[in-house]
Order: structure tokens, then C-alpha cells, then sequence
């Protein structure tokens, strides 16, 4: 159990604690925008700062990549026998539809326990919790028991695609024993979770050409390919009426779920008829044969991110438009290979293309999905800090969203990752009015103070 000096200290200091959040949430860090680059830049270096008062034993700095920098602080004690990588990420999500926030995305705002803005859930609230626990250990005990290097990356939002080349250049000034991650959520109000799964992605843009320019639908139309028409067509090939995506090959590698994963996700409360409420959905529509959590945590999945072509202003335009594009992304689970079903996908639609369109494909970001070793030690040292900090000890979850580094981790450094996601699914992260619970955010900070005592017990 933790010194009560450290919870005390952590008591005092939560109002200075949340002026740091809000600090942090104030600087509009999104990494899609490239007018936001100095805003990135500002955010890196106001962390930075905050581990400059860290005290002995610290250093920080602010390491250049190709993109936005990685923010790389060490703590290094005599006689510290554990070391841990902390990662998080000072980047966010565009923050449109603006008009759908009650308060400006930027101006972070406390309202019903809650504080409003974009990143505050997503990841600046959560990986700041880690930093703060350090910050009072530093105050109460001048010290940490374990060693820590803390990798912070302003390009988690699209795709992380200079972080694995940083890491492979540092690999072994990095060695540690495990990783921890506060960028996921619980599994539902009053039941802390630990993540030991997370499905991959990739990501591409196809975009169908027909004339060189758009021409006039009365006087070519009926002679001349609608690019729109064989786009839609191309998409509807890709899931039939199971659900089930028709891409060659997309299912082979794909792990079955044990009767023990299946009986573990059984076990969890699930109500149906809350889950669409929470989304405003009238209906399920997942794979056939599966639960919604099965169908969301450990099963792949194609999905249609946008789509547009033609003229969408206001009022009719009668033209056949020259292009149509369509955004995808498809969700992978353990053992699928991003690159080699980006690949297939391109060849099917190739090879269904009408010969009258050209077809233009163009691949983004791409990472494997990741699962944890369940026999981990350090999997009973994060539950009990989790349950000193929350009150009641954690489920294990698995979750259906992304985060690129875990895969990296686990192949380069060979470290499993403590996924403790102290936020909510109802957030509202990549959403208007994204938020964060300011007793989540203080719970989490104690949580990560008693865990950095817990792993170096281990
Ligand atoms: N923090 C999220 C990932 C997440 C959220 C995992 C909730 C589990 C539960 C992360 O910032 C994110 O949004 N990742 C992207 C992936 C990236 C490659 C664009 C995602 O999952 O879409
Ligand atoms: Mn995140
Ligand atoms: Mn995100």
C-alpha cells in the first residue's frame, strides 16, 4: 500500500492538477491540420517544461523526427531494479463539426464533474495521469522506486509513421521490462479495466475515374461511364448479406476465438438495448454468428470512413461528374498482416473494375493488431493498483480501436504493454463534445502512483 504522504499530496494538489490539464487542453494539437503545426510544437514543448521541475534523476527532451517530435523523459535512480516505457500522445482529432460542441473545443470547460475539450479524454487527460503520479513521488519521496522513460509522439491520430524509426534507432537505450498505456477506455462506469487485446488497421482511398473532366449529363450521359455508379457498385461487393467481408483471403489468418475467450466476454455485462441507445442506432448489424462484443473486439471488420464525388452543393447540377472517392479502413485482428490484405482488397476491386473507369488506389497508414501474454506478472501488479486507486478491482476487456505503438513494442522491443484506460466509451473521443471525468482523471493519477510502486515489486 501506498505512503499516505502520496495520497495526501495527490488530494492537495487536484486543483493544480487540473490547471495543468487545462493548460495542455487549451493548445489545438490536431495532427491531421497542417495549419496546426505550431500548436503541436507548443504542446511538446509544455511538457517538456513540466518535466523540467521533475527534480533529480530527470532528464527530457525534445527529440526531432521527419513530422511533429517525440518528447522522450527519463527517470534513472541508483539501485532501481524495474524500468517501464510510458507512452501517450499530445496530438488530437480535428475538432468539426464545430457548431455540435456546447462550449469551444479549445476553451476546455468544467461542467457536471466533467471537463470538456478536444484531447481530454483522448489522450491528454489519461497520459497526463502518469506524469502527475510521477510529480508526486518526486515531491513526497524525492524519489521513484522504478526507472521510467516516458515517449510521447504528436502523431498518434494519423497513423504514427515516424515513431517506429525513433524507437528502432533507440532500441537499446530502451530496454525495459513492460510498457504502460492510459489511451483506452473502462469497460463501463464503476468497472475499471485492463485491455488485453487491440485490433490493427489500415487504412486506403479509392478513388474511380470516368471522364477527364465533368460533362454534361443530357448530352454525354447514357454513352459515357458515372464513376459514382461504379464506385457504389464496386462497394457493394464487399460484404454480402452475412455481413461478411468478400475479399479473398480476408479471413484467413484470422486467430478463432477459444471457447475461453468467447465464455470470458460472455461474463460481461452486456445490454443490448443500451448500446444502440448510447449510439442512436434503431438496429445491429454485425457479423453473422457473433456477439456485438465478439463482432467489435476480435473480429475483422471493412468499413466505409467517406465518400464523394459529383457535385454536392445546393440544388441540382446536371453533370456526369469525372471522379469518385471513397475512404476505408478495415480493422484487423491477431496475425493479420495489414500490408498483404491492403494488397488483396486493391485486387479485388481491380479485378471487378468495369473496363470503361480507370481505378486509383491509394494505401495509408497500416498496423497489426496486438494481444497480451495473460500469464504477464505485471498484469496483478496494474490490478491492484487499479483497484487501490478505483476502489474495485479491474475486468480484463479487450477493445476494438488502434494503437499503432503496441504492435511495435511487442516486435521490436519485446515488451508486452499494460493497456489501463481510465476513460469512458461515452467520452465522446473523436466526437463533439469530447470530455473527460474529473474523478476518472484523479483516480487514474492515484492508481498510476501506487502502480509505479506495484511493478517494482514485481
Ligand atoms: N486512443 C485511441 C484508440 C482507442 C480508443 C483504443 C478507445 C481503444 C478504445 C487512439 O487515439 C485512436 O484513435 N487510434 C486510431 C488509430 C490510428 C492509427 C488512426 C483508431 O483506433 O482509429
Ligand atoms: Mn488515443
Ligand atoms: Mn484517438
Amino acid at each position: 500500500m501506498m505512503p499516505s504522504t502520496l495520497a495526501d499530496e495527490l488530494k492537495n494538489r487536484r486543483a493544480e492538477n487540473v490547471k495543468i490539464l487545462c493548460q495542455l487542453l487549451s493548445i489545438p494539437s490536431v495532427s491531421a491540420d497542417p495549419q496546426c503545426a505550431d500548436s503541436l510544437h507548443q504542446a511538446a514543448a509544455t511538457l517538456s517544461e513540466l518535466f523540467q521541475i521533475a527534480g533529480t534523476g530527470w532528464s527530457c527532451e525534445v527529440m526531432p523526427t521527419a513530422g511533429y517530435p517525440i518528447v522522450w523523459a527519463r527517470y534513472r535512480a541508483p539501485g532501481n531494479r524495474r524500468r517501464a516505457i510510458v507512452y501517450g500522445h499530445y496530438d488530437v482529432q480535428p475538432a468539426d463539426p464545430l457548431d455540435l460542441w456546447t462550449t469551444p473545443p479549445f476553451k476546455p470547460t468544467l461542467r457536471d464533474g466533467k471537463i470538456y475539450a478536444r484531447g481530454a479524454t483522448d489522450d491528454k487527460g489519461q497520459m497526463l495521469t502518469h506524469i502527475l503520479s510521477a510529480l508526486a513521488w518526486m515531491k513526497t519521496k524525492g524519489q521513484l522506486p522504478i526507472d521510467l522513460d516516458y515517449i510521447i509522439e504528436g502523431e498518434e491520430e494519423v497513423g504514427s509513421e515516424n515513431l517506429e524509426r525513433f524507437l528502432a534507432e533507440h532500441r537499446d537505450e530502451l530496454k525495459a521490462d513492460v510498457a504502460v498505456i492510459s489511451d483506452t477506455s473502462q469497460y463501463a462506469p464503476g468497472w475499471p479495466a485492463i485491455t488485453t487485446g487491440l485490433r490493427g488497421i489500415f487504412a486506403c482511398e479509392v478513388r474511380v475515374h470516368g471522364p477527364r473532366k465533368d460533362l454534361h449529363s443530357g448530352v454525354f450521359g447514357g454513352a459515357i461511364p458515372n464513376p459514382i455508379r461504379e464506385l457504389t457498385r464496386l462497394l457493394s461487393l464487399l460484404h454480402n448479406e452475412h455481413n461478411e467481408v468478400q475479399v479473398p483471403g480476408f479471413y484467413t489468418d484470422v486467430v478463432p476465438l477459444t471457447d475461453a475467450d468467447r465464455a470470458g466476454f460472455a461474463e460481461l455485462p452486456f445490454d443490448q438495448a443500451a448500446f444502440l441507445a448510447e449510439t442512436g442506432a434503431i438496429g445491429l448489424r454485425g457479423e453473422a454468428g457473433f456477439t456485438p462484443l465478439e463482432q467489435r473486439w476480435a473480429r475483422p471488420t471493412l468499413e466505409f470512413n467517406g465518400i464523394y464525388g459529383g457535385y454536392t452543393g445546393p440544388g441540382p447540377k446536371t453533370i456526369v461528374p469525372a471522379s469518385a472517392t471513397a475512404k476505408i479502413t478495415c480493422r484487423l485482428v491477431a496475425n493479420q498482416n495489414p500490408d498483404v490484405l491492403m494488397k488483396s482488397l486493391e485486387e479485388f476491386l481491380r479485378s471487378h473494375l468495369h473496363p470503361s473507369c480507370r481505378l486509383e488506389f491509394t494505401a495509408d497508414h497500416g498496423c497489426p493488431a496486438f494481444l497480451m501474454d495473460r500469464q504477464s506478472p505485471f498484469l496483478q501488479a496494474a490490478s491492484k493498483a487499479i483497484e487501490a486507486g478505483f476502489g474495485k478491482a479491474p475486468v480484463f476487456i479487450r477493445e476494438g480501436g488502434s494503437i499503432p505503438v503496441v504492435a511495435t513494442f511487442k516486435r521490436l522491443l519485446e515488451i508486452d504493454t499494460l493497456l489501463l484506460g481510465w476513460g469512458q466509451n461515452t467520452d465522446n473521443l473523436h466526437s463533439p463534445d469530447e470530455h473527460f471525468l474529473i474523478e476518472d482523471f484523479h483516480r487514474g493519477t492515484l492508481a498510476s502512483a501506487i502502480l509505479w510502486e506495484e511493478l517494482a515489486n514485481v
